[in-house]
């Protein structure tokens, strides 16, 4: 047993064991979703908050399935981004919250920092949904569980991240997570939407698509995050989309057998060609949505084990 997180706040903060048994437990899991019972009572008598307080499709539901497939009760609050007035107000959230005794809370918040700092202030097992430019774990694990399936490894791959870097926490705990397990990642997009301070990153820059991909195995796009833009950081979206969106002349410099990813939601014709997006030759956005249950429910499990008196009979 290796796992020693009593939050998955970042990636930042686990070791590569930690990562591996994470993910091989989810392996199991996604096992036990492609089967016909897709249940278990691993969380029985948990309660499981999820608190979003920024729009989210897939990565709620994602959870939402995750804790009712491992027999928690799980509820939605729903909580609405103009309600939100950071400091204060989301302190108070997570005391008022903490006082129902859950055990797993879940949550997306805008502002970079919002996770940790609620996480210090309650009594239960928090999972970062992703807070604003800073990080967004259970992403990164589920594209590690992805690309290790169709890589069928992490280590020594060459991983190229396309596109807003700068506003993505995608990007930002992909790059942990790579580094990580010894990936070589190469970022490539505008200098407009690279990130302060990205020689610390240990990556490869381009500014250049054809030099960017030439050779990965992996090819990450990431959406025009206009959300956390305040200014001009590209000329237009059809610009854009010629020089950085993703098509098939430019992923022919990639290698022949390399994937194609995209946490969604996706900008078909911005940062990618709904051709490739549709590619099942290529393209794996399909399976890290699979994967994204598979590796939820994995670090649920994981943090509540110490919760649960039957952890020996479990496996991993
Ligand atoms: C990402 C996010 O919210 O950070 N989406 C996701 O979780 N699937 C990426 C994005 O919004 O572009």
């Amino acid at each position: 047993m290796t796992f020693r997180q009593t939050h998955l706040l970042g990636i930042e903060s686990l070791a590569p064991d930690e990562i591996t048994a994470l993910l091989d437990l989810a392996d199991s899991y996604v096992d036990m979703n492609r089967s016909s019972t897709k249940h278990s009572d691993t969380l029985r008598g948990l309660t499981q908050i999820n608190m979003f307080f920024e729009n989210s499709t897939r990565t709620q539901a994602s959870f939402e399935i995750a804790g009712k497939r491992l027999g928690a009760d799980v509820m939605n609050m729903a909580m609405q981004t103009s309600s939100v007035k950071k400091g204060e107000t989301l302190i108070d959230t997570a005391l008022t919250l903490n006082a129902m005794h859950p055990d797993l809370l879940v949550v997306r918040h805008p502002q970079s920092g919002a996770v940790n700092l609620l996480a210090e202030k309650v009594n239960c097992a928090v999972l970062n949904a992703g807070d604003g430019r800073h990080e967004h774990p259970t992403q990164a694990l589920l594209d590690a569980l992805t690309i290790r399936r169709a890589k069928g490894r992490l280590h020594r791959l060459t991983v190229a991240i396309c596109g807003d870097i700068a506003h993505s926490r995608v990007a930002r705990s992909n790059i942990l997570l790579l580094g990580k397990m010894e990936s070589r990642i190469r970022l490539i997009g505008p200098p407009t939407l690279m990130p302060a301070g990205i020689d610390e990153f240990g990556a490869e820059v381009y500014d250049d698509m054809e030099k960017g991909l030439n050779g990965a195995d992996v090819v990450m796009m990431l959406r025009l995050q206009k959300e956390r833009m305040d200014g001009g950081f590209i000329p237009s979206e059809r610009e854009y989309y010629h020089r950085f969106g993703l098509d098939a002349e430019k992923l022919g410099h990639a290698k022949p057998n390399a994937i194609v990813m995209h946490p969604g939601p996706m900008n078909r014709g911005v940062e990618i060609d709904g051709t490739i997006a549709d590619d099942i030759n290529r393209s794996v956005i399909q399976d890290q949505v699979e994967m994204g249950v598979a590796v939820r429910m994995a670090a649920m499990d994981l943090l509540t084990r110490r919760l649960r008196p039957q952890t020996e009979k479990i496996p991993a």
